[in-house]
């Protein structure tokens, strides 16, 4: 098993830096998950790690060893890519076996081997077939299988669901986090998938045009998100976010706005930014209510999505219109007259020039 080390990695394609100072330690038997839009150097950054792809600038160390100069077969790191890239005219077994026949071994051993992962995948019935005999997710199980049978030190997967259909993913998900946590192989793992990254990772790394932007547990990127990109970025549906002042203990909405008080502590951070704030708050923080209560704003209903386990309600407060989460049926209809409040533990505030999290982030 291996610890995995990037040090100031760049990464250049002609001009155009698709790694800007990648700084990155994976520890030995972690689960790592890197999320982040289309284009935002997730595939580079892991094809850098297995050795596919030379890196410009910074260091690659596995176990401490630097490896930026090696090849991709001398770093004995598996890859599992999105699409299944199985042999067509092999069988399962020929399948899981190609990457054994560099590796001496006696017939017994590799049988053996062959056989632990088919097992362990729930396979072994399939192993005598041709992959296009085989579902999806099979066949995504035979990928994984062939990448795991030489016991690599760390095991890379770049979108390994991305083609299966949602029920699959779900049940490979599961699948994926329990052999990992079976073998404790250093995983690293790439998706735009945020519920995939949330499920799966004991560290998130969250990247943008090249540049991590956190790196932190699930739960600390959440509910600590270091900048307002991130804030953005992680949870569903995003983070209500509006353009506020602060009026001694009070944070003020733009337009004829409503302010909310907020105890000064909290506030008194925040009044020297001079570039001014923002706020985010996530809908299971705006609280409402039917009835004038103390430090709650009049409010209008605008738009009400119902999805089953709850409500999206969005109310009008002024300029703003904020999401709020409620149980399922708490408003009946658009136009009602609600009084909302924000809960001030789970509000976050960003400076408008730095975007980052006047609160500290993780
Ligand atoms: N071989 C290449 N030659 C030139 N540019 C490349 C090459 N590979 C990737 N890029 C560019 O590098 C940037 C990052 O691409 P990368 O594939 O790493 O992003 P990604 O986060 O994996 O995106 P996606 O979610 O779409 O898979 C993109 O701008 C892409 O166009
Ligand atoms: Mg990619």
């Amino acid at each position: 098993m291996a610890q995995i080390e990037m040090r100031n990695v760049q990464k250049f394609f002609g001009a155009n830096q698709v790694l800007k100072d990648f700084h990155l330690t994976i520890e030995d038997g972690e689960f790592v998950v890197m999320l982040g839009q289309s284009g935002g150097g997730k595939t580079t950054a892991l094809r850098a790690i297995a050795g596919l792809e030379t890196i410009t600038d910074g260091k690659i160390l596995i176990n401490g060893k630097e490896v930026q100069d090696k090849k991709a077969a001398d770093r004995d790191i598996a890859f599992v890519f999105q699409s299944f890239s199985l042999y067509p005219h092999m069988t399962v077994r020929e399948n899981i076996a190609f990457p054994l026949r560099a590796v001496r071994m006696d017939a017994a051993e590799r049988d053996s081997a062959i056989k632990e992962v088919a097992e362990t995948l729930q396979i072994a019935q399939h192993l005598d077939r041709k992959p296009s005999a085989l579902s999806g997710g099979d066949m995504q199980r035979v990928a994984i299988g062939r990448a795991l049978v030489r016991r690599p030190q760390a095991l890379l997967m770049d979108e390994p669901l991305g083609v299966l259909d949602t029920e699959l993913r779900e049940q490979m998900r599961a699948e994926i986090k329990r052999l990992h946590i079976a073998r404790g192989s250093t995983s690293v793992y790439v998706t735009h998938d945020q519920i995939e990254a949330m499920s799966l990772a004991d560290r998130i790394v969250i990247l943008h045009d090249g540049v991590l932007q956190q790196v932190g547990s699930p739960d600390d990127v959440y509910l600590h998100p270091t900048n307002l990109f991130v804030a953005k970025f992680v949870g569903s549906p995003v983070m209500n976010i509006a353009d506020v002042h602060i009026e001694g203990s009070r944070v003020a909405l733009p337009g004829d706005g409503a302010g909310f008080q907020f105890d000064e502590t909290t506030l008194s951070k925040l009044q020297n930014t001079g570039d001014g704030v923002t706020l985010g708050i996530r809908p299971e923080a705006v609280l409402l209510s039917q009835k004038k209560s103390k430090g709650y704003v009049e409010a209008v209903t605008t738009n009400i999505e119902p999805l089953g386990s709850h409500d999206i309600v969005d109310v009008r407060l002024g300029d703003t219109v904020m999401r709020a989460r409620t149980e399922s049926g708490f408003v009946r209809g658009e136009g009602a007259q609600v009084w909302v409040n924000l809960d001030p533990s789970q509000a976050h505030f960003f400076d408008n020039k730095t975007e980052l999290n006047l609160r500290g982030g993780a």
